[in-house]
């Protein structure tokens, strides 16, 4: 099949390259010639295991290419997939003005039948306001149906997750979109699921929102085990047995963040209120993560008289490991508080520093200063308290006597439960975690 895909982020480049891996020829499309260049040369613009190997053996076998052109490139496609940004405007909607203008480049330059398949996370709706759009610009005489085609790939494992997904979802309105995605995804020997475009639209934000639910229901039941003596690990243990609930996303600690959860569950809250309708299991979830960000910072707010002018060494800035990404990250709300109380932050992160120093540059800040490190031994010398806020294994292999042996004073508050209690007092640690 003939693919082009509108978007090299993490959506787009990893669907395009993972097409052209089961042996599709795929053009990914971009507006920006200085990306469409580092792609070219066999460099991602984005931190992913894997995708880089992948873009290089496909490129190479020419099955893979990268243009600025959308117009040669959506001329000729059996499809085309939008995997464009739908970033989260103040009100919590989405923001669906790149995904317009990419529909109209398509409804302008078309030249033959083709499907028009929406990757990226959109409201419930929009794929039928999508075709209805290209309908209105469409300039030649040909077939364009759209369909809906959610991707389920998490940061980090992005190339794995969708080479080897649970399931493909497929949303269409016609048998002749039905059989062109079938055909797409029959190379990945993956289940197929074929349901109408609002139904497909609906399961990505479900799916998502349930997996921030349970996140959240998860710190909610960690925050009880503290008032209460109990122990969330062992109780997140005891429950992941049962196959009704899972063993996966049971793990409690600073609240979810990143480009999905954050921006997923303020959406679908928004709709529903267009509906008139409140979602109240989803708000309850919003609400319970806004409060855990903070929460191990208030645990320590109430031990220190002040946090002004002490060194503070922060292990982790990302909002998960295994990517640079720090959009919802919790380190962020942390450190401005930190900062705006006067601290000296000692950061560590073995990927995001660069990107958090667009926002926190090196040296002073607010009240206090930031300086950045390449070890979390680095970060510790010398510290009076330290803040964990992501689990990486570079900060997950830090035994518990450095803490010990390397801080001032050795108070750990960690917000990824990466210790084991006992260790940590052998160890003559003060250590602070969640739910235990
Ligand atoms: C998430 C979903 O997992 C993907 O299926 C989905 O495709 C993607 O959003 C998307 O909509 O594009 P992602 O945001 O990359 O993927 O990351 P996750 O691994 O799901 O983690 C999200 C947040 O939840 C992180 O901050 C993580 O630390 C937190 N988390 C996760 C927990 O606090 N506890 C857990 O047990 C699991």
């Amino acid at each position: 099949m003939n693919i082009s895909v509108a978007g090299t982020g993490y959506v787009g480049l990893v669907a395009g390259v993972c097409f052209a891996e089961v042996g599709h020829t795929v053009t990914c499309v971009d507006v920006d010639e200085e990306k469409v260049k580092l792609m070219e040369s066999g460099v991602s613009p984005i931190y992913e295991a894997d995708l880089e190997e992948l873009m290089q053996k496909n490129y190479a076998a020419g099955r893979l290419h990268y243009t600025t052109d959308y117009k040669s490139a959506y001329k000729n496609s059996d499809a085309i997939f939008i995997g464009v940004g739908t970033p989260e405007q103040p009100d919590g909607s989405a923001n669906l003005s790149y995904i317009a203008a990419v529909a109209r480049q398509i409804a302008e330059t078309v030249e033959r039948d083709c499907v028009v398949v929406v990757k990226s996370t959109v409201p419930i709706g929009t794929n039928d306001k999508v075709e209805q759009f290209i309908q209105d610009f469409l300039v030649r005489d040909v077939r364009i149906e759209v369909a809906s085609n959610p991707e389920f790939l998490a940061q980090g494992t992005a190339v794995r997750d969708t080479l080897r997904a649970a399931r493909i979802i497929i949303g269409t309105e016609s048998e002749y979109a039905e059989k062109v995605l079938k055909e797409i995804y029959e190379p990945f020997g993956l289940p197929i699921v074929s349901v109408n475009r609002r139904s497909a639209e609906m399961i990505k934000y479900a799916s998502n929102d349930f997996l921030a639910l349970k996140i959240s229901y998860m710190n909610d039941i960690a925050n009880l085990c503290e008032l209460s003596g109990a122990n969330i690990e062992d109780v997140a243990k005891g429950m992941s047995f049962d196959e009704r609930i899972g063993g996966k996303f049971l793990n409690a600690g600073i609240g979810y963040g990143g480009s999905c959860f954050p921006k997923d569950t303020k959406a679908l809250q928004y709709l529903a209120r267009q509906y008139g309708y409140e979602l109240r299991t989803v708000t309850a979830a919003v609400d319970v993560n806004k409060e855990q960000k903070t929460r191990l910072f208030q645990k320590a707010n109430d031990r220190f008289i002040t946090f002004n002018r002490l060194k503070v060494a922060v292990l982790g800035l990302t909002f998960k490991p295994g990517t640079d990404d720090l959009r919802e990250a919790p380190s962020l709300d942390n450190v401005a508080l930190l900062l705006e109380r006067g601290a000296d932050i000692y950061a560590y992160d073995p990927v995001g520093a660069e990107n958090f120093k667009q926002k926190y540059p090196e040296g002073e800040n607010l009240n206090g200063t930031i300086t950045y490190v390449s070890s979390p031994e680095e970060a510790l010398d010398g510290a009076n308290v330290c803040f964990i806020f992501t689990e990486w294994p570079q900060i997950r292999s830090v035994a518990p006597r450095v803490y010990q042996e390397t801080m001032r004073t050795p108070i750990v508050y960690d917000g990824r439960n990466l210790y084991d209690l006992k260790e940590m007092k052998r160890a003559g640690v003060d250590y602070y975690s969640i739910g235990r």
